[in-house]
């Protein structure tokens, strides 16, 4: 598979379902999604909260942004790793440093696999876009091996080639890796925003002061979810001057290729090793015994350009 196989076609918007667990930059991946894709659904998944927190505050975020996107809650629990969450970045709520209000309607369903099955079997060139655990992403596969064809492709945030929940494993394929193996191996386009790119793109103060210059409760609000999460970025890393905005790349890697670099690669995801579980092993091999590719990785974001769509949709939403 070449990387030009693999690059998203620049036109309509991409038709999408994100599968998230927000989560302070999954809440900014809603933000951008709704504003520069065909948002078919929200699937929500445990991981940086306990599901009934990730669902609640993707419910919240439909409201905030006056959506009528259905939102779908999916897996409690990792396939085989015990539920872990990441309160230490996101607080307890999954969504701490703001006041937010309470959500307005309760989800759509509590079967998110069953929306991802029939949504990619009814509407042509779905992608899935997964930014948390790839739990319900792995379930569909399996329960319905035809979306592999069927499906325009995955684009994840996950994986790397550091750590950040362990020194090999980025936090979405270490609570879950045995699904993300599955995802990793589905066979179809795949497209990788790992920690090389999104440690790239940070919430500086400045970009959070863009933020709330933004009139508005919404500007404000995600303005105070970028402060919270970039202290907690700023105070636990040596050398970041701001969060990690890692979940939008996910989607602005369909929604403007033109800001990444990317290069084809054959990545696997460990699930056995005593230091390494949920690694993503990318074969950078200038080798001819170099796997093929099965995953296009990005490697640069143009982060000022790309932080300026995250603000203008927030703006859109604004008016
Ligand atoms: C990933 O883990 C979560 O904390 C973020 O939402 C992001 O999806 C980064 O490692
Ligand atoms: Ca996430």
């Amino acid at each position: 598979m070449s990387p030009t196989s693999m690059s998203p076609i620049a036109g309509p918007k991409p038709s999408i379902i994100l599968d998230c667990d927000p989560g302070h930059d999954d809440a900014i991946a809603i933000v951008v999604a709704a504003r520069h894709t065909n948002l078919l659904g929200i699937t929500t998944v445990a991981g940086n909260a306990p599901l009934s927190l990730t669902t609640r505050n993707a419910l919240i975020m439909t409201d905030l942004l006056g959506l009528d996107t259905p939102v779908h809650s999916g897996a409690e629990r990792p396939l085989v790793a015990p539920p872990r969450h990441a309160g230490y970045v996101h607080g307890a709520s999954g969504l701490d440093g703001a006041d937010l209000p309470d959500p307005s309607r309760p989800a759509d369903s509590d079967h998110a696999i069953d929306f991802i099955i029939d949504t990619c079997r009814s509407t042509e060139g779905v992608w899935l876009v997964p930014i948390g655990p790839m739990t319900n992403i792995a379930l569909a596969l399996r329960a319905a091996p035809d979306l592999a064809h069927r499906i325009a492709g995955i684009s994840l945030m996950g994986g790397g080639t550091f750590g950040n929940r362990t020194a090999a494993a980025e936090f979405n394929l270490w609570a879950d890796p045995e699904a993300a193996a599955m995802v990793f191996e589905y066979g179809g386009p795949l497209i990788m925003s790992g920690l090389d790119v999104t440690h790239q793109f940070q919430a500086t103060p400045p970009r959070i002061d863009a933020v709330r210059a933004v009139p508005g409760r919404l500007a404000e609000l995600l303005a105070d979810l970028l402060t919270f999460f970039s202290h907690t970025y700023t105070t636990r890393h040596d050398d970041m001057g701001g969060a990690a905005v890692h979940d939008p790349i996910a989607v602005m890697a369909l929604t403007h290729p033109d800001l990444f670099t990317r290069v084809a690669r054959h990545v696997v995801i460990e699930t056995r090793g005593e230091h390494t579980r949920g690694m993503t092993l990318i074969d950078q091999r200038a080798l001819i015994e170099r796997h093929p590719p099965n995953c296009d990785v990005l490697t640069h974001v143009d982060d000022d350009a790309a932080f300026a769509v995250i603000t203008e949709a927030i703006a859109a939403f604004s008016r």
